[in-house]
């Protein structure tokens, strides 16, 4: 896991590329650490904001792992993409699955998730962000994102996602395991290379998140490029938008170069 002096150069140099190259990724960059990860769910909302339901990666992903609403509670892993209708909610799918009065708050209680208009959104993101203040001074810190090491956070035992809930959920048994290492070499020589560590993902995603899309069970027959992170596809599904961002080169090219 170390980085020679040259190759830092060599990323930063890069990294002005990257910037020029993509709009999308300059913009996910002036992402404030309280605002990374929020998806702000507007299908339904009308023009005065009303309707507006506002989610929060950073207090949920800590309580649940990902492939928990990802794969067994089918949020799609793109936003605006799941079509959740107050009808899903009411008879305990989605949000409504943990929203019943026991575990979360009620799917009766309206107005703790849609905003009634523009201003109530903005006061309301207002006090969240107080909130993610202080719960991010409880967290290990990191340099991106929602600048919160989640994964040293969870070693360390200060959150502990749950992976299933009774009666949704297969039985942890039928689960298969991967702790393989991927190695990827990047198309640039003198790049460091990557680890992709699947015992890290899977403490996370599971497989489904990642398998058979966008990633192909087979070494090498998914044409990875930089260029398609840093657009939001395959490893940037999720690096870019829930977890650690693109920014961090070194956290992914981490093996030491030859030169
Ligand atoms: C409590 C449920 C829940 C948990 C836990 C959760 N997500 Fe999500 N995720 C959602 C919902 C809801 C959406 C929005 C879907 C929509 O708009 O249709 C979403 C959206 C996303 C998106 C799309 C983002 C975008 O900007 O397009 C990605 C990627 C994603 N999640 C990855 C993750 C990862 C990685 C984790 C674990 C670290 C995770 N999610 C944990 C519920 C969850
Ligand atoms: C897997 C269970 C689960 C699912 C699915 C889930 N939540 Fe939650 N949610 C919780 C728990 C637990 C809390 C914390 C307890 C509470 O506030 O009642 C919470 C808290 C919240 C809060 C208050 C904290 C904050 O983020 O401001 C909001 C708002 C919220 N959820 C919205 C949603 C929406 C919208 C969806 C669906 C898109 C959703 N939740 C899906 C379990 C879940
Ligand atoms: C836990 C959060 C949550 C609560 C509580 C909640 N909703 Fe929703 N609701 C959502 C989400 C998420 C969507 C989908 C938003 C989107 O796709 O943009 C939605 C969508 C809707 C829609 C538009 C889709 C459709 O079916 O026409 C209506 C109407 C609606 N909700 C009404 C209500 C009413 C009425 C209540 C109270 C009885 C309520 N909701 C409580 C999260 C919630
Ligand atoms: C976060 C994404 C992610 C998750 C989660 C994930 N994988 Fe993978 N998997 C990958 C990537 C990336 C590769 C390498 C792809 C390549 O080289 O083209 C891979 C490769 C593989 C391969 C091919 C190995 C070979 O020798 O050809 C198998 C088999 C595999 N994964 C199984 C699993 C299983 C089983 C799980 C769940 C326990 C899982 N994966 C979870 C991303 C993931
Ligand atoms: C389905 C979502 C998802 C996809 C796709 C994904 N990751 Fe991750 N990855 C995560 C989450 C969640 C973490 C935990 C840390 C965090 O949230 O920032 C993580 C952590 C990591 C780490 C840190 C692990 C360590 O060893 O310290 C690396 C490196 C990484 N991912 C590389 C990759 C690469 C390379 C790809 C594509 C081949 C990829 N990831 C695809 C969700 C994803
Ligand atoms: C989430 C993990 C991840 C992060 C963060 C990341 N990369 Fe990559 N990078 C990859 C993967 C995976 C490949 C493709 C490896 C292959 O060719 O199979 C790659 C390939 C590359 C390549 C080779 C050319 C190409 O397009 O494939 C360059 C150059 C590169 N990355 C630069 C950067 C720079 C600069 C940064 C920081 C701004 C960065 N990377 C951040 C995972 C990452």
């Amino acid at each position: 896991m170390r980085i020679t002096k040259i190759s830092l150069l060599m990323i930063s140099l890069l990294i002005s590329f990257f910037i020029g190259a993509s709009t999308q990724y300059s913009s996910a960059m002036v992402k404030k650490s309280y605002q990374y990860g929020n998806i702000i769910m507007q299908n339904n909302a009308s023009e005065n904001g009303s309707g507006t339901v506002v989610f929060r990666h950073w207090t949920h992903r800590g309580k649940y792992t990902c492939r928990l609403c990802h794969v067994d509670l089918e949020f799609a892993q793109v936003a605006g993409e799941s079509e959740i209708t107050e009808d899903d909610n009411q008879s305990g799918r989605y949000c409504g699955t943990c929203h019943n009065g026991k575990g979360a708050f009620s799917i009766k209680l309206c107005t703790s998730c849609h905003a009634k208009d523009t201003a109530q959104l903005k006061q309301t993101l207002k006090k969240d962000k107080k909130a993610f203040y202080t719960f991010q001074k409880t967290m290990p810190r990191a340099m991106y994102g929602n600048k919160i090491d989640w994964m040293q956070a969870e070693q360390e035992g200060l959150i502990k996602p749950k992976d299933k809930l009774p009666g949704i959920s297969l039985a942890q048994k039928n689960f298969v395991t991967n702790q393989r290492n991927e190695p990827l070499e990047p198309k640039l020589s003198g790049l460091p290379g990557i680890i992709f560590s699947h015992s890290k993902h899977v403490a996370w995603n599971g497989c489904g998140m990642c398998h058979p899309e966008p990633f192909k069970l087979e070494n090498g027959a998914t044409d990875i490029s930089m260029q398609q992170i840093i657009d939001g596809n395959l490893c940037g599904r999720c690096h870019g938008t829930v977890a650690f961002q693109v920014n961090d080169c070194a956290l992914c090219h981490s093996e030491p170069v030859s030169l």
